[in-house]
């Protein structure tokens, strides 16, 4: 059997993306919340726009739904459902002195119940959604940031103590390069220094949370979440595989931090060749050392093709796609590369260079569903799921990767953090609503519910039927 007896069969969500309730009981605005339809698309500057509509702020109302589906998640067999706490419904402003009582509470409901349901909580403790409230000290910029996430933390750690066994300090560390807003609050354009400062309080403040999730808990477990940006070299020209390999660099910094504890010699040249001091006080090498992670989970959606000319930077609609085409590969609708392949050697690479455990925390397609005759197939998304499952089954049964689980991004249909719609469907579950908040917010099993649900049932054994012929 390929897949570990206790493998964390599951999903993935955060709280900006489903919840809705925005400014309800106590919460205030986080830098998510800014987000609307193809805001990264037009470029223009982030900010609120009274006359338009913010799917966000309504969501998918799981707010108010979330027995249903979580009882949903359940149906299904999850093992494991991964999602965020909403750092502005605890700390309304980011720097309060007394925690919102109301917030907390919200989250008791989730985590007792998916205890309730023996599906073990994995929390992200900040996903994309700084609160606004800190954008008096430049949010990320600002090393009183990391002092109050360190609270935020804190208290998440205390009141959670033995509910909550695993925890991930940020989403996605790695975006503050190529999506800064979404990762701490920076414009789109940041400057290099201004994102590697950001990037240095983040990276402090995840190994300071990771040693104290340990010192309440010994028995807390703690990972950090990489967006897993693989790519290829454009050609076997030696400058293009250097310009891959700098692609490569600026990503897994981030990691080597994280896993290793201290910055790694080639970033401290080059940030030394563009005069960029980061901020270090007294002690902080030490944190660094102190708080390194026990496993390292990663979302996975598409591979890159790098090279001389793209310097390592991502460009492109939504920072995601790089200036090469990989002609070998077909797109999304949204012009994501698929690639299956590309999740097995990126498995590899990141087990190859840490040997931590890894985690698959995110991996699906966002595609347009139909409503035909009642029914939603969406067997394109079977079809995405069942090759990247099957590339997941061989690196871990040939290639012997240890990994502890995978979580589908998003079992519900959520909203996009990159282009702020609806409309880009992740879920196994149909939410009826529109981008313009309309419709009955209704959940509905797609096709791939029940795909799902034998998947998990099987420990992954049905990944090896002709899912097709045996018409589920
Ligand atoms: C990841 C994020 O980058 O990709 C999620 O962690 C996000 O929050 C997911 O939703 C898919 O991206 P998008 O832009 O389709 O929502």
């Amino acid at each position: 059997m390929a897949f570990p007896k206790n493998f964390m069969w599951g999903g993935a969500t955060s709280a900006a993306q489903i919840e809705g309730a925005y400014l309800v009981d106590g919460k205030k605005e986080s830098t998510a919340d800014l987000m609307t339809i193809g805001q990264e698309k037009v470029g223009r500057k982030i900010g609120y726009y009274p006359n338009e509509f913010y799917p966000s702020h309504t969501a998918i109302d799981f707010y108010h739904h979330y027995q249903e589906d979580i009882k949903l998640f359940s149906e299904m067999g999850f093992k494991a459902y991964r999602f965020s706490m909403a750092w502005s419904r605890i700390y309304p402003n980011g720097d309060d002195q007394t925690v919102n009582k109301a917030g907390l509470e919200f989250y008791d409901k989730i985590v007792n119940l998916c205890l309730k349901y023996k599906i073990e909580p994995i929390v992200t403790i900040q996903h994309f959604d700084t609160p606004i409230g800190l954008k008096k000290y430049h949010f990320w910029l600002g090393r009183q940031t990391v002092t109050y996430y360190l609270k935020f933390a804190k208290t998440l750690f205390q009141h959670f103590k033995g509910r909550v066994k695993y925890w991930l300090t940020f989403n996605e560390i790695n975006n503050m390069s190529t999506m800064p807003w979404n990762a701490g609050g920076l414009p789109l354009n940041a400057s290099e220094e201004d994102k590697m400062i950001a990037a240095y309080h983040q990276l402090l403040a995840s190994a300071k949370a990771v040693t104290l999730a340990h010192e309440i808990d010994k028995h807390n477990l703690v990972g950090m979440m990489y967006n897993g940006h693989f790519s290829y070299p454009a050609s076997c020209k030696p400058s293009d595989v250097w310009g891959n390999q700098q692609f490569q660099a600026k990503m897994l910094f981030y990691a080597d931090v994280q896993v290793r504890g201290y910055y790694p010699r080639y970033k401290l040249r080059e940030l030394e060749r563009l005069k960029i001091k980061l901020p270090v006080v007294a002690g902080d090498l030490e944190s660094l050392k102190a708080g390194t992670v026990d496993f390292i989970s990663l979302s996975y959606y598409l591979t890159h093709v790098c090279g001389e000319k793209t310097k390592g930077i991502v460009k492109g609609l939504n920072g995601l796609e790089t200036g090469y085409q990989n002609k070998y590969l077909v797109k999304s609708t949204w012009g994501w590369p698929i690639d299956p392949l590309g999740l097995r050697i990126g498995l590899n690479q990141l087990y190859d260079r840490y040997q931590l455990p890894l985690m698959i925390v995110e991996n699906g397609l966002g595609a347009v569903d139909k409503i035909e005759d009642g029914l939603i197939n969406d067997d394109y998304r079977i079809d995405y799921m069942q090759k990247h499952l099957q590339a997941l089954e061989a690196a871990i049964e040939r290639d012997g990767v240890e990994v502890w689980g995978y979580m589908s991004w998003g079992p519900i249909d959520l909203i996009s953090a990159s282009t702020g719609e609806i409309k880009k469907r992740y879920g196994f579950i149909y939410v009826d609503v529109d981008d313009q908040g309309q419709g009955t917010y209704k959940r509905f099993k797609k096709k791939s519910f029940s795909w799902y649900k034998k998947v998990i049932a099987t420990n992954g054994a049905s990944l090896r039927d002709n899912f097709r012929e045996k018409g589920y």
